[in-house]
């Protein structure tokens, strides 16, 4: 089995929920206090033991590939008032992994986005984060993937159950508990964004799959799906059928930088635990929700 070493992040959607904001930012590039939302997904994949990581972008996103990039103006401006530690601090995150770009060109969908991969992928299996999912979890959950992957062999989808009410907003997926595991189930067929009364149970795809190179022409076989969109989930739906995936209820929070309540909460989350603001920000907190 080849050990996982690459990912691709799906960046390239318009956003429409976190409109205004999101036609001039890319949702991507909203803060989580003073890191934007897709330097946490290259953090967890790079503790996860990822190498080579491809960003699906597009021509109004230009910022994430500046950020990731060394930033010479800056430099010279904080080593004039020596501030080093400053300069150490960004040159870090350039330099944490091979970080590739590539325009999706039209937005037709999470599996036409992740569908260009497939030269950068290669013969290799490789994990997906969708770029506006951020999860806090103890270990990475790219990494928990990957154990699984290693353990059984199969394509893996992160999963959480979610209520009833919501699935219809995600997927659902049909899965049966993997006897003597916790967390682990085997899926054989999923739907997306189920109609009323087609569900199959409450367990939802959130944020993060691990595939192999046989998707690529599922992918390019596939038809439009829900929303007019070529979806992901149907080429998982394929291969779930024909020939079974692990899924995993992995351990962390997920927050949808896609919402704006999604981003507001990941702020909160965040800000209670930065060792430079969480003291002075939970006593405004505590004093601000008296008043609510
Ligand atoms: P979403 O469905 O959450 O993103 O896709 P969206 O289409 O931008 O959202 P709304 O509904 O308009 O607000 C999950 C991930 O897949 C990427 C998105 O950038 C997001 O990170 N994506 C989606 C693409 O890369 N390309 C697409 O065509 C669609």
């Amino acid at each position: 089995m080849k050990t996982v070493k690459k990912a691709i992040i799906p960046a390239a959607g318009l956003g429409t929920r976190m409109l205004p904001i999101s036609h001039a930012v890319p949702k991507e590039m909203l803060p989580i206090v003073d890191m934007p939302a897709i330097s946490y997904l290259v953090e967890e994949a790079v503790a996860s033991g990822i190498e080579d990581i491809l960003v699906i972008t597009n021509r109004d996103k230009d910022a994430m590939e500046s950020f990731f990039d060394y930033s010479p103006e800056y430099e010279s401006r904080l080593a004039l008032s020596g501030k080093t530690k400053e300069i150490e601090r960004m040159r870090a995150i350039a330099d944490k992994a091979n970080i590739y770009f590539l325009r999706q060109k039209e937005a037709k969908g999470l599996g036409h986005a992740v569908g260009r991969a497939r030269s950068f992928v290669g013969d290799e299996p490789f994990a997906v984060l969708y770029g506006d999912d951020i999860i806090f979890s103890q270990t990475p959950v790219c990494r928990q993937l990957i154990d699984a992957y290693e353990a059984y062999g199969r394509p893996v989808v992160g999963v959480k159950p979610v209520p009833m009410e919501q699935v219809r907003k995600y997927c659902s997926l049909k899965a049966e508990k993997i006897e003597g595991t916790e967390n682990l189930y085997f899926c054989d067929d999923m739907i997306e964004k189920p109609a009323p009364g087609k569900e199959f149970t409450n367990l939802s795809i959130l944020g993060r799959v691990l595939l192999t190179p046989e998707f690529f022409d599922i992918i390019d076989a596939l038809p439009p799906g829900a929303g007019g969109e070529i979806q992901l989930t149907d080429a998982m739906a394929e291969y779930a059928r024909a020939k079974g995936v692990t899924a995993l209820e992995f351990e962390g929070t997920r927050y949808d930088m896609g919402s704006k309540l999604g981003f507001m909460m990941a702020n909160v989350a965040k800000a209670v635990t930065h060792p430079e603001i969480k003291d002075d920000f939970i006593a405004f907190l505590r004093e601000f929700a008296k008043g609510l």
